[in-house]
């Protein structure tokens, strides 16, 4: 009988102790809308480190969201994709017990993933699943800012928090589908932020940060909030000059709105309700943002391939024994304008 194990770095509780230990345990089997995928490269998410250091999923559970790899087995229906194909997959790490990316293999849902183009490395190509799925069902989904394509021209769109992993792929997500973009960064990161397309750049550190964006989109009506701290969605809910707005923030439960100019429309954005779920919970949206989300799927290849989107900038760390280093450096907050990557 073939080999069925898989190497995966585990969380372990023991009392308020918790570890990740790498052991092996049973490979995943794709359902019939999965393939599995032999991994080789992991992005680091913020979700991952703050899932372990609070101990969301218990013990026993695998971590890890982003992953790039190669198809080794497919799921009785799978049409899309074959064996051999290099695709790029997401997971909600550590939900579903014994699965998550910081392992050899791990199963991905054919339309939450999407054949990596050969003019993008893997590297490149794992920091785009998670941060680019966000950025999309912030901007247009119905429960967050719901953006309207056909008004898109002329129309601006505040991305605060440019230079994020998230934000990056905020602005040029806005911008390929013709809204104009606000954004804000740390003055080092200006011109990377404009190489993405965003239009007006300005430092979220000045304090006249308000009255210049006030200046520049005075009709201003839709902000995307990609750090979600108080000081982020308070100042981006004072963009809005001439009336209440929509401010879609990344943390979700709505934390940190609570001093938002009043009026404000607040929604959050919750990356999971891409996945495809037979239920409903509270107001998550699973059905209506799966479609949504395969729909930039569908796009990204064409999108990375032709240069419209660019992926994050990758630095690279050798083999799972180095994810409790880069866990520590997003605990440090040193990571700026990079996405940490796992090479297996
Ligand atoms: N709700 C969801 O489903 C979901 C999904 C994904 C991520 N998230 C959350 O979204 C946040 C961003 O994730 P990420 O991976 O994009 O983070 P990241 O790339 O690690 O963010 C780092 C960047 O944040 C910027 N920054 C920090 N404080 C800022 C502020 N007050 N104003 C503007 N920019 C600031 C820094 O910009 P400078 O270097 O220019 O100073 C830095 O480049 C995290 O809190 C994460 O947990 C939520």
């Amino acid at each position: 009988m073939a080999d069925q194990t898989n190497t995966a770095l585990i969380v372990r509780v023991s009392g308020q102790t918790l570890t990740l230990s790498k052991e092996t345990i049973q490979r995943p089997s794709p359902a019939a809308n999965q393939v599995l995928v032999k991994i080789s490269h992991v992005a680091q998410n913020p979700t991952d480190v703050q899932s372990f250091d609070g101990n969301a999923f218990g013990d026993g559970v695998v971590l890890g969201c982003d992953f790039v790899g190669k198809v080794v087995e497919l799921g009785k229906d799978v049409t899309r994709l074959a064996r051999g194909d290099i695709v790029a997959g997401l997971v909600w790490g550590g939900e579903i017990k014994g699965l998550g990316a910081y392992s050899q293999y791990c199963v991905a849902d054919e339309r939450i993933s999407f054949k990596v183009p050969k003019s993008i490395s893997n590297e490149h190509a794992c920091t785009v699943p998670l941060a680019s799925a966000t950025a999309w069902l912030a901007l247009f989904s119905k429960g967050c800012l719901d953006l309207d394509h056909s008004q898109a021209k002329g129309t601006s769109v505040l991305i605060w928090g440019g230079s994020s992993s998230v934000g990056l792929y905020a602005i040029q997500l806005a911008s390929i589908c013709g809204f104009d973009v606000v954004t804000t960064c740390s003055p080092k990161h200006a011109e990377l932020v404009r190489s993405h397309v965003a239009k007006h750049v300005f430092d979220y550190k000045d304090e006249k940060v308000i009255e210049k964006i006030h200046g520049i989109v005075p009709d201003l009506k839709d902000a995307f909030d990609t750090i979600g701290v108080v000081e982020s969605s308070t100042a981006a809910s004072r963009a809005f000059r001439t009336g209440p707005g929509n401010l879609c923030t990344v943390r979700p439960g709505k934390a940190n709105t609570q001093n938002v100019l009043s009026g404000t429309h607040v929604t959050d954005v919750l990356v999971w309700t891409a996945f495809l779920k037979d239920h409903s919970y509270g107001d998550f949206r699973w059905l209506e943002d799966y479609e949504l989300n395969s729909e930039l799927f569908e796009n990204l290849p064409s999108w990375l391939e032709n240069g419209t989107l660019k992926p994050s900038k990758p630095k690279v760390l050798s083999g799972l024994d180095a994810v409790p280093v880069g866990f520590q450096e997003h605990r440090d907050r040193k990571i700026s304008a990079y996405k940490i990557v796992y090479e297996l």
